[in-house]
């Protein structure tokens, strides 16, 4: 069986990450930063080694392009970023483009056979920690942000995308928007940024999809008044009423219901929030994901009938007010099938799962057939310093890219 080199992924993630604006505080690597374009100048390095054709496209992302057997073929693309949040973690991103730059290594030094090129792809402003958007690099490359968005979204100091690009010397050499009839998949190999491998002891994360999110506002009037002079059956106290609601909240999603749906009441403000007064208005946000809409708007529906009952039983009046609604996005299902055909071959487990955070991945599904590979993240932790993955984990989700990369090539 082919292996990707776990001694050169090592040596890549470091390299990338010498590369880093607060050193002993986690890494800070901004989009066409000194430091980033050091860290893509590392790539380009790395692809040019192994001949790959190194361009920019549209929306300023790097390609390394193996070439196949066959001119003219469909690309099969595999990547992820090199960008960061401020002072975040030594993965999130470089992982991917590790595994992907180390796929196409193999690939060439093998001489395996492939029909369609292979493209290394790294992202440009992924997190949108610079310019205050995220995924720009990808949503420009797919005609989603136009060159004026390119001019008018701005960094803190005034700077636009398209100026930081010039500044940095990154100039779209292939100015063309990527079409469905240019690529035939994207495989991105990610960090799952959660603990739900870690807690099943699996280290593979199969990517269904990524979850939709409905958010609300709820409020709830009751009447204030005196903290002592109310007896206690002449109160409408709106805290209590919320209290009742936000516990139902963890009733309303946890049980039979397949337990994928999330649901989060983050915000809570009480007023007058005063010791010695009865709280007359209490505001609160309700957050609810799921892979599966349907589910989501399932777990909505009997959120609604508790807060209308307890409001009743109280006297209380609500208004619920939606805040966002953005639907789940689907993985290609072929390649979830492919991806758990091949590490079966390698005799590895797997778990199919959603992805609770965007990802490049997230955008490119309206163009071709995507997949992602999670590998586990230790305690969970992501975007911060103490974001860890085993370089064990990196090298088996390489391992079964390699293998997918190249039966979506041959
Ligand atoms: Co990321």
């Amino acid at each position: 069986m082919m292996e990707v080199q776990i001694e050169r992924i090592r040596k890549d993630i470091e390299t990338i990450n010498s590369f880093n604006a607060t050193p002993e505080r986690g890494v800070t690597r901004f989009t066409f930063s000194s430091e980033y374009m050091g860290a893509r100048s590392y790539v380009i390095e790395e692809l040019k080694k192994i001949g790959a054709q190194v361009s920019t496209t549209l929306g300023g992302n790097l390609r390394g392009r193996v070439e196949g057997s066959e001119r003219g073929r469909t690309a099969v693309m595999t990547g992820s970023h090199v960008d960061s949040v401020f002072q975040g973690g030594r993965f999130d991103g470089v992982s991917g483009v590790v595994s992907a730059l180390e796929v196409a290594r193999v690939i060439v030094e093998k001489k395996i056979p492939h029909h369609h090129p292979i493209d290394v792809i790294v992202f440009a402003e992924e997190e949108g920690s610079r310019f205050g958007s995220v995924m720009m690099g990808s949503r420009g490359w797919i005609g989603k942000l136009d060159l004026d968005a390119f001019r008018k979204i701005k960094d803190k100091d005034g700077i636009s995308y398209a100026e930081a690009m010039e500044r940095s010397g990154v100039a779209p050499d292939d100015p063309s928007i990527l079409k469905p009839e240019m690529v035939k998949a994207m495989i991105e190999l990610h960090i799952e940024q959660s603990l739900v491998l870690e807690s099943k002891g699996l280290r593979i994360g199969v990517v269904e999809g990524i979850n939709g999110i409905k958010q609300f506002m709820v409020t709830l009037e009751g009447i204030s008044n005196h903290a002592g002079a109310t007896p206690m059956w002449l109160r409408h106290d709106a805290l209590q009423g919320a209290v009742r609601i936000i516990a139902a909240v963890e009733e309303m999603v946890t049980p039979d219901v397949g337990n994928s749906t999330v649901a989060t009441v983050g915000f809570l403000n009480c007023e007058p929030n005063q010791t010695n007064v009865i709280p007359g208005r209490v505001q609160f946000t309700l957050d609810i994901r799921d892979l599966d809409f349907k589910r989501v708007d399932e777990a909505v529906g009997r959120i609604l009938t508790v807060i209308g009952k307890i409001c009743e039983e109280r006297g209380l009046t609500f208004e619920i007010k939606p805040r966002s609604d953005t639907p789940p996005v689907t993985l290609s299902k072929d390649i979830v099938h492919l991806l758990e055909e091949v590490a079966r071959r390698r005799n590895i487990q797997t778990l199919r799962m959603a992805s609770g955070a965007l990802h490049d991945s997230s955008i490119l599904p309206e163009i071709t057939k995507v997949g992602m590979i999670f590998v586990p993240s230790r305690d969970g932790r992501s975007h911060c310093p103490e974001e860890f993955t085993d370089l064990k984990d990196i090298k088996l989700g390489a391992d079964i890219l390699l293998d997918t990369v190249v039966e979506l090539a041959s």
